[in-house]
């Protein structure tokens, strides 16, 4: 299906999009009026694009229902001030309850049942529940349009962060295995973040790769090899030879019941180099790999 976005009515589009950009991590921002009226708000078109200066956008919409903008908006161009409250597993529940369209004059700390401490830079308190609250300074906010769905970029600079030692590891930085995330997707979905869920994607460091299209033909055009297993064996920074010293059972087996069938072998070798690179073994599946040639 090819949809072109001009087409679609406001709900439709925020449809298509909010399903396709996802996970999106939560913003719960909390900010305050003029009156010293308090809000507290999640957002999921939220993102950080620079740390230095350290910049994070989020973006309270024109409601797609009746265009009217949201309580959370209106306090930052009066009080350009906010507190950014990362919603994590435990919190998630209250949060949703947060987002309920309660009256101006309804500070949502406490029908969703947080509980508010003072921030050290800014007026916005803080979610005491959250493990990770940034105090920020509003420094531009940025409308996309004006009719119902349109953004309103709040660009803000992160001036303190407040981080629970709960979530430290020993060199005091955050513990990616210790932060349960949520985040949202489309609809009422939303994912968690957890030992079942986090993997690990080496960093290609300065140095390139060779390239998949440097790959050896029978590996490139593999049936067996799926593109991240291309993706990392073209991760490498030079092409590897064989290596004579690589002694391997299994590498042995293969040869021994395969040689007189060459298309079954190649078959074999792939399927073996395959389960290597899917346990991470990506030296020892270019040795496999290598066999075949
Ligand atoms: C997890 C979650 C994420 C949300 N993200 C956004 C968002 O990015 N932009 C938006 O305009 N509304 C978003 N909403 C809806 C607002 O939270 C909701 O409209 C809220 O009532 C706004 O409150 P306010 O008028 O007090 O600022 C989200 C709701 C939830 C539960």
């Amino acid at each position: 299906m090819v949809i072109d976005l001009n087409q679609l009515t406001p709900a439709e589009r925020q449809n298509y999009l909010q399903h396709a950009i996802a996970p999106r991590p939560i913003c719960f921002a909390s900010t305050i009026n003029k009156a010293g009226q308090v809000n507290l708000s999640p957002f999921s078109f939220f993102n950080m694009f620079s740390s230095n200066p350290p910049i994070v956008i989020f973006s309270p919409a024109r409601r797609v229902r009746d265009n009217t903008t949201k309580h959370t908006l209106e306090n930052v161009l009066e009080v350009p001030e906010v507190v950014i409250n990362i919603v994590d597993y435990d919190m998630v529940q209250q949060v949703s309850l947060a987002s309920c369209e309660f009256p101006r004059d309804i500070d949502e700390f406490v029908p969703s049942g947080f509980t508010a401490e003072p921030a050290t830079l800014v007026k916005p308190p803080m979610v005491k529940e959250s493990k990770v609250k940034m105090e920020c300074k509003v420094i531009e906010v940025k409308p996309l349009g004006t009719e119902g769905g349109a953004g309103n970029l709040v660009i803000c600079e992160v001036l303190r962060m407040h981080i629970d030692d709960s979530i430290l590891n020993e060199k005091k930085f955050i513990d990616q295995t210790k932060l349960h995330h949520v985040a949202r997707l489309g609809g009422d979905w939303y994912s968690k973040v957890d030992s079942n869920s986090l993997f690990q994607v080496e960093k290609p460091n300065v140095k390139l790769g060779v390239g998949v299209d440097a790959l050896p033909a029978h590996i490139r055009n593999s049936k067996i090899l799926t593109g991240n297993n291309l993706g990392q064996l073209g991760n490498v920074h030079e092409m590897p030879v064989i290596d004579p010293a690589f002694e391997d059972e299994t590498l042995k087996n293969i040869f021994q019941y395969y040689s007189i069938n060459p298309d079954e072998m190649e078959k074999e070798l792939h399927t073996y180099g395959k389960q290597l690179l899917d346990a991470g073994k990506v030296q020892e599946a270019w040795q496999v790999l290598l066999a075949t040639s």
